[in-house]
């Protein structure tokens, strides 16, 4: 387990930086367009987020909005996925295949390139899938542009099509589901019942499988409603879970906390802040809830899921809502987690002048939620997504009045 949302390193940041130019030169727009690219660009934005879409389904099919697409949603996706990617243990060999569902302009291969250079010169077959033609087709010229040994497939269709070949060791798809939210009256549960199986049957047994959605709660809720289906077809989760017990953050709840990740946006290329602001949409941070899942661990039986009995952790994990084992961590065992929260001060406004300031942040285990207190500096110095163990006596029979979260003291 390592940290998430480590800094982009050089070559990355060059690479996205090329990415303009790039694509000024395969898709250039024709100086009256141009000007009209920032509304462009929010009007898509109202589109992608409003819960009651006026696009329809192949609005990525219309000259405005594809521009729109290629020059400012796909670098700001490209650029969230450089910041995950590379954390997550992601092994591909020679004669893989990747499945990228709703891949739109090849999203995931163009960031994959750009983040995991190790894999250029792998021989890897990706089948990226769309209901769209002209977003595959434009992503396909930007492939052409990337050296690699990559094979590019790509495939018009909707989601739950047949995919030809052997199943893939790594199933994506990123940005998409929510989509399915707002075009269906299905709920996020339901989509997820729906797709979990399609997803876990596309991808080889020792596979894996990435969703990646924007942070908002309905994308959060989710992901913990897919990451306990995948869970009952024995797939483990893998990150930012630290754990296979019953996900804390179902987020089914108006208000709820739900699993998502903030991390700023300074190291994203200065051409697409200056569109970011000229479309009146400034974003000096970036959000994402996801999940990677991967097999079963050894030991793992399906339909366990939620009671969670895994190999080497027999406890029982709790109902989903309560989530995590409400008993004590065993002697000499530690307990990992995963931070969540922003910090924010603990304790009432009297007590915020006098020194040392106590924060606190939220986080990830599986005892469930845990809230994570200490003096400023330490607590401002866990990064989002940070991945952490302290000793399980550390683990305080305290509880924040507010969540109920069982305290742990970082001093
Ligand atoms: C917001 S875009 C995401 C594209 C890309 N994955 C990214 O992260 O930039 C969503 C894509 O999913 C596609 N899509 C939505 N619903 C779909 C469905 N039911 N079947 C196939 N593609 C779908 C859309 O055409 C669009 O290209």
């Amino acid at each position: 387990m390592t940290n998430l949302f480590l800094p982009l390193n050089e070559p990355v940041r060059t690479d996205l930086e090329r990415l303009f130019p790039l694509l000024e030169q395969l898709f250039p727009i024709p100086g009256r367009f141009r000007a009209r690219l920032p509304q462009d660009v929010a009007e898509l934005s109202r589109q992608l987020t409003s819960e009651r879409p006026r696009r329809d389904a192949g609005y990525l099919g219309q000259k405005a909005l594809l521009s729109a697409y290629l020059h400012y949603f796909m670098p700001w996706n490209v650029f969230r996925l450089c910041r995950l990617l590379p954390a997550l243990d992601i092994e591909l060999n020679a004669g893989d295949a990747v499945t990228d569902l709703g891949s739109g302009p090849l999203t995931l291969p163009i960031a994959l390139w750009m983040c995991r250079p190790d894999l250029r010169e792998i021989p890897l077959e990706f089948r990226c899938l769309d209901r769209t033609a002209a977003i595959l087709d434009a992503g396909k010229r930007i492939m052409q542009a990337l050296p690699s040994q990559w094979k590019i497939r790509t495939i018009r269709g909707s989601l739950g099509e047949r995919i030809e070949g052997k199943p893939a060791k790594l199933v994506t798809a990123i940005n998409v589901f929510n989509e399915l939210f707002w075009d269906t009256h299905d709920g996020p549960r339901l989509v997820a019942e729906r797709y979990g199986p399609v997803l876990s049957a596309l991808a080889a047994e020792e596979g894996l499988i990435l969703i990646v959605e924007p942070g908002i709660p309905r994308s959060g809720e989710f992901i913990s409603a897919m990451r306990e289906g995948l869970l009952s077809l024995g797939r483990v989760p893998r990150a930012p879970c630290t754990h296979s017990a019953a996900c804390p953050l179902p987020g089914e709840r108006r208000g709820a906390k739900w699993c998502h990740f903030a991390f700023d946006t300074d190291e994203a290329p200065e051409a697409l802040h200056r569109l970011s602001r000229a479309a009146g949409l400034p974003k000096e941070r970036a959000t994402m809830s996801f999940l990677l899942a991967g097999p079963p661990l050894r030991g793992f039986r399906p339909g366990t899921a939620g009671k969670a009995e895994l190999a080497g952790k027999a406890e029982p994990a709790g109902t989903a809502g309560s989530a995590g084992s409400a008993g004590p961590v065993a002697i000499g065992h530690k307990l990992a987690f995963r931070v969540l929260s922003d910090p924010f001060p603990l304790g009432d406004k009297a007590t915020f002048s006098r020194e040392p300031l106590l924060l606190g942040r939220y986080a990830c285990s599986e005892k469930g939620l845990v809230l994570l207190r200490g003096q400023a500096g330490r607590i401002q110095g866990l990064a989002a997504g940070a991945y952490a163990e302290v000793q399980g006596r550390d683990l305080q029979r305290e509880r924040d009045k507010k969540s109920g979260a069982q305290i742990i003291n970082l001093m």
